[in-house]
């Protein structure tokens, strides 16, 4: 597949699987081992998710050498301070079963981000994690978390679908040499994304559905993406992206699209920040 080279040359699959709402352990196990089966060589997970001993459980039971996968973890908020990374990235490390991941991110854009930085630069010094990034952060945030700090992020996870396409952020974020990662892909199935007439039109002619015509829209613009289905008929469908290209005009009617707001929430919410700086993950 595809890669994508961080600025501190580690390579990553530009497609991802998602595992975000996949907490019956049983189901996550069994998604993890199916996307693997498919192809799918790089696993997003995260400390809220609840659900990293099932995904290190789906990777250790998958014919795939560990060092042929790439698995970020995200960290959650309760533990974005320079103890809180230390300790909560051993117990992943633990419940995901290896002695390293390959991305580890700074999940939201709150609490004590600098001291999470700086343990997160100490963690890839000792290898535990091959590169570290954000994700939900303002390129604002980003930039000033790298003028003062010896890392830059290497990537930055947002929300990036064909309604919030964020452009100028991309921009923003790839001439600081932040590799963008879009969640959300298919904007979780709102707005009823997989019935809309432009993308429909656009997979017609191609013999291609939507949700492949969106992954081959960000994969064309270097973007990572992270794609998730419990289902392994789609999980084989997300990955046939790579035998075909859009042209210019259905670049420019995806354009038309864009609506420039999350489908989901906004960062900058109070209430929102409220709320996950009220979430614990109890570790
Ligand atoms: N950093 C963050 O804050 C953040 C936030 C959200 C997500 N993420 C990451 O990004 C990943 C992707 O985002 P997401 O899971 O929120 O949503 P998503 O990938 O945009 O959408 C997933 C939804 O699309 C459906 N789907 C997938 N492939 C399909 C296809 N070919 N045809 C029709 N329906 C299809 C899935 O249903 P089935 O499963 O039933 O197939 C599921 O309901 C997450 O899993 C997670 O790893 C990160």
């Amino acid at each position: 597949m595809k890669t994508v080279k961080l600025a501190n040359g580690v390579e990553v699959p530009i497609l991802g699987f998602g595992t975000f709402q996949i907490t019956d352990p049983q189901e996550a196990e069994k998604a993890v081992k199916d996307a693997i089966k498919a192809g799918y060589r790089h696993i997003d997970t995260a400390q809220s998710y609840m659900n990293e001993e099932a995904v290190g459980k789906g990777i250790a039971h998958s014919d795939v050498p560990r060092e042929e996968l790439f698995v970020t973890t995200k960290v959650w908020v309760d533990n974005v301070n320079y103890d809180g990374v230390m300790t909560s990235v051993e117990r992943s490390l633990e419940r995901l079963g290896l002695d390293y991941v390959d991305l580890l991110l700074i999940h939201q854009p709150y609490n004590d981000v600098y001291g999470a930085w700086r343990a997160m630069e100490e963690l890839q010094k000792q290898g535990k994690v091959r590169a570290i990034g954000v994700s939900n952060f303002g390129v604002d945030r980003a930039v000033d978390l790298a003028a003062f700090n010896e890392v830059t992020p290497q990537v930055n996870q947002i929300e990036i679908n064909p309604f919030q396409q964020q452009a100028k952020n991309i921009e923003a974020l790839k001439n600081e040499g932040i590799i963008p990662e879009a969640w959300a892909p298919f904007a979780e199935g709102k707005n009823d994304i997989f019935n809309n007439a432009v993308l429909k039109n656009i997979g017609n002619k191609y013999g291609k559905s939507v949700a492949q015509v969106i992954i081959r829209w960000l994969v064309e613009q270097d973007i990572i993406v992270l794609a998730k289905s419990v289902k392994p008929e789609r999980m084989v469908e997300n990955l046939a992206v790579f035998d075909f290209e859009l042209t210019e005009e259905d670049k420019k009617e995806m354009a038309t699209l864009n609506e420039g707001e999350s489908q989901f929430f906004s960062h900058s919410d109070p209430e929102m920040i409220k709320w996950m700086a009220s979430r614990k993950m109890d570790i």
